[in-house]
């Protein structure tokens, strides 16, 4: 099974998604084996679960809060997300990991809450440039991995995006992608047995429609996780049948 997800972070208002829509619904081919993903901003979710009726995609919160409700401004929780149109979340992006404080601590909690509720998760991984520099990308992979340890996350799937190749148009390269998707691999076999050797490992950071076809040739790349060039929809409709 291949993933395509559109991560359109803080971008698009009412009036995008609904044109994004049309062109996906106007041009799009579902075939078995590739699934396609919208992660738009949270007051998006009802608008596009309700125009992605009648076709396969799979709507998805970019975050969600773990506890269930209470005195926490601003946030919203996975129910919400859930009762939104949401069937997946994105944890762990790595923007969050920067601008909100997320580590393992805020992580784990999350992955339960998003299990609990029958939310698929997409846990995101990946090293600074610095840590890359300094030799510790394996290293830093392996912590991110351990929250993992001993649970299964039914619909969990992995994004490898090294932070150095987010929005900069510099794309790892394919021997760089295929050490860090074995090694991702090898860790959740470790932690999660059958599912860890089954558990699909997208690739992010920079993918287009150029790039996208070398990045799926690697071993263990099981799709994107795409920003930037997801919110073109003549370029996700690309992408998806780039990965049929
Ligand atoms: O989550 C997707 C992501 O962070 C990659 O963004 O713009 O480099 O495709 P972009």
């Amino acid at each position: 099974m291949r993933i395509v997800a559109a991560n359109w972070k803080m971008n698009h208002l009412r009036a995008d998604a609904t044109a994004f829509m049309e062109t996906l619904k106007a041009g799009w081919k579902p075939v078995e084996g590739v699934v396609a993903a919208v992660a738009p901003p949270f007051p998006l979710l009802p608008l596009l679960q309700g125009l992605a009726q009648g076709t396969p995609l799979r709507v998805y919160a970019q975050n969600a809060h773990a506890e269930a409700k209470g005195a926490f401004t601003g946030e919203v929780s996975m129910a919400m997300v859930q009762d939104a149109g949401a069937c997946g979340v994105i944890l762990g992006h790595s923007e969050r990991r920067q601008y909100n404080g997320e580590t393992e601590a805020t992580l784990l909690p999350k992955l339960k809450a998003a299990a609990a509720q029958g939310l698929a998760p997409m846990l995101c991984v990946g090293e600074t440039l610095a840590q890359r520099d300094a030799g510790e990308t394996l290293a830093v992979l392996k912590a991110q991995l351990a929250i993992l340890a001993g649970t299964g996350f039914p619909g969990l799937a992995i994004a490898y995006e090294p932070v150095w190749a987010i929005g900069t148009g510099r794309v790892a390269t394919v021997a760089q992608i295929a050490e860090v998707h074995a090694f991702i691999r090898g860790e959740l076999k470790a932690l999660l047995g059958d599912q860890g050797a089954a558990t699909p490992i997208l690739y992010g950071g920079s993918v287009t429609p150029d790039n996208f076809a070398e990045i799926l040739r690697v071993p263990d790349v099981a799709g994107g996780l795409v920003g930037g060039a997801s919110l073109d929809p003549a370029k996700f409709l690309r992408l998806l049948e780039l990965a049929a």
